[in-house]
């Protein structure tokens, strides 16, 4: 068993990856500064577990703060979730998204070095590939940065490669996530964005729990089956089980590799509101609207590197992640609050 620092570890995806983390027998050490989480989050994965973890509340830009978790606690492997996410922000403010992203990134490195700890999966994004041939997009097919988001992933993917091929002892993986979505299956824990949702399923739920009108579909004339958008959803427990397979992989090896986490099937916009409304029986009002400006027509994974070389297996189909979504958003309709 490892003991795992998990930064950005009270935020959705790090939620669930320390219950599964916990479940397996692994110990816990969660760094995060709350900036888009509370600590409920975690009383509830310990709850959940029956087991605690260890939090510290700190910020990744700050070399003493992570320096001071290492020398406190006996560390094998980082999970590094922490992070700011939003794209709209993302270009608003590029120099904040710099700084907790790419700034932060290189803070963390510094201090694994300095305490010989050389593990590390970090969470990358598919919104690097270039996504308008290649469907589905395999690893190796062109990347690209299309807003300040996804350049501090990419710019931080290319650190790590360079990092990984400079200097041996390093072991990194790179997990480019596709669309996560769903919820731990208690609806204890799940996805609480802060405002108007920018993405499709929790504004969905927030439609059908009454907190929004309707719901806009962002362009309705895309080369796909009925003109909406197509995305690649996975399952936020397949998600953070991916982590655990990573970390099996990477104890016992070197280098840097990436790994496309998504199930390999498409969903357009309509037939995720369609399946929503059949699952749950909540109609969604909607509106066709035009297209988001940088939304690509198709995204999909292909997974096989991960099924392959990981051993790992998405187990979730879509309608479970629209039960599970909606039973986290109707336990609680406002999110944490
Ligand atoms: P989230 O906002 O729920 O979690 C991120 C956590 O990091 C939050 O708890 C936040 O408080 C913390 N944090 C932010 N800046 C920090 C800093 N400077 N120091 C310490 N903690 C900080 O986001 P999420 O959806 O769980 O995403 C986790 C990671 O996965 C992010 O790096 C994100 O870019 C990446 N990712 C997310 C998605 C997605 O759709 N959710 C898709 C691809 C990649
Ligand atoms: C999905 C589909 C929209 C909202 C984003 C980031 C990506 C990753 C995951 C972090 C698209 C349509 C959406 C709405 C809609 N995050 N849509 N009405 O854009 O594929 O990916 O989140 O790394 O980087 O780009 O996800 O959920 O926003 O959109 O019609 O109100 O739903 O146009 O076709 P996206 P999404």
């Amino acid at each position: 068993m490892a003991s795992v620092l998990v930064t950005g570890g009270a935020g959705y995806l790090g939620s669930h990856t320390c219950v599964e983390l916990l479940s397996a027998g692994h110990d816990v050490v969660v760094f995060d500064n709350l900036s888009n989480s509370c600590e409920e989050a975690l009383n509830r994965v310990q709850e959940l577990t029956h087991k605690s973890l260890t939090f510290v509340q700190g910020d990744i830009r700050y070399q003493d703060e992570i320096d001071q978790v290492f020398s406190d606690h006996h560390i094998d492997v980082v999970i590094h979730f922490a992070g700011l996410k939003a794209i709209n922000e993302s270009l608003e403010t590029p120099l904040t998204y710099f700084d907790h992203n790419v700034v932060g990134g290189t803070q963390l490195l510094k201090s694994m070095e300095k305490a010989k700890v050389f593990t590390l999966i970090f969470s990358s994004s598919a919104t690097i590939y270039e996504a308008i041939g290649d469907i589905p997009l395999h690893e190796d097919v062109p990347v690209l940065s299309k807003n300040n988001y996804s350049y501090t992933k990419l710019i931080t993917e290319q650190m790590l490669q360079q990092i990984a091929k400079a200097d041996s002892r390093w072991s990194i993986a790179l997990l480019r996530y596709f669309n996560p979505v769903g919820a731990h299956k208690s609806g204890r824990i799940g996805e609480d964005p802060q405002g108007v949702p920018n993405n499709l399923m929790p504004y969905i739920t927030q439609v059908a729990v009454g907190r929004r009108k309707k719901l806009s579909i962002y362009g309705h004339d895309y080369d796909t089956i009925d003109g909406t958008g197509v995305r690649d959803y996975i399952h936020v427990v397949d998600l953070a089980n991916a982590h655990l397979c990573a970390l099996n992989n990477r104890l016992g090896a070197k280098g840097c590799r990436a790994w496309n986490i998504g199930t390999g099937r498409g969903s357009s916009v309509l037939q995720v509101k369609n399946s929503f409304e059949e699952v749950t029986g909540i109609p969604i009002a909607f509106e066709l609207s035009s297209r988001r400006a940088g939304d690509v027509a198709t995204s999909c994974a292909d997974n096989s590197r991960a099924v392959t070389e990981l051993g790992w297996q998405p187990q979730y189909t879509l309608e479970d992640m629209l039960a599970d979504s909606w039973n986290w958003q109707k336990q609680n309709p406002n999110g944490y609050n």
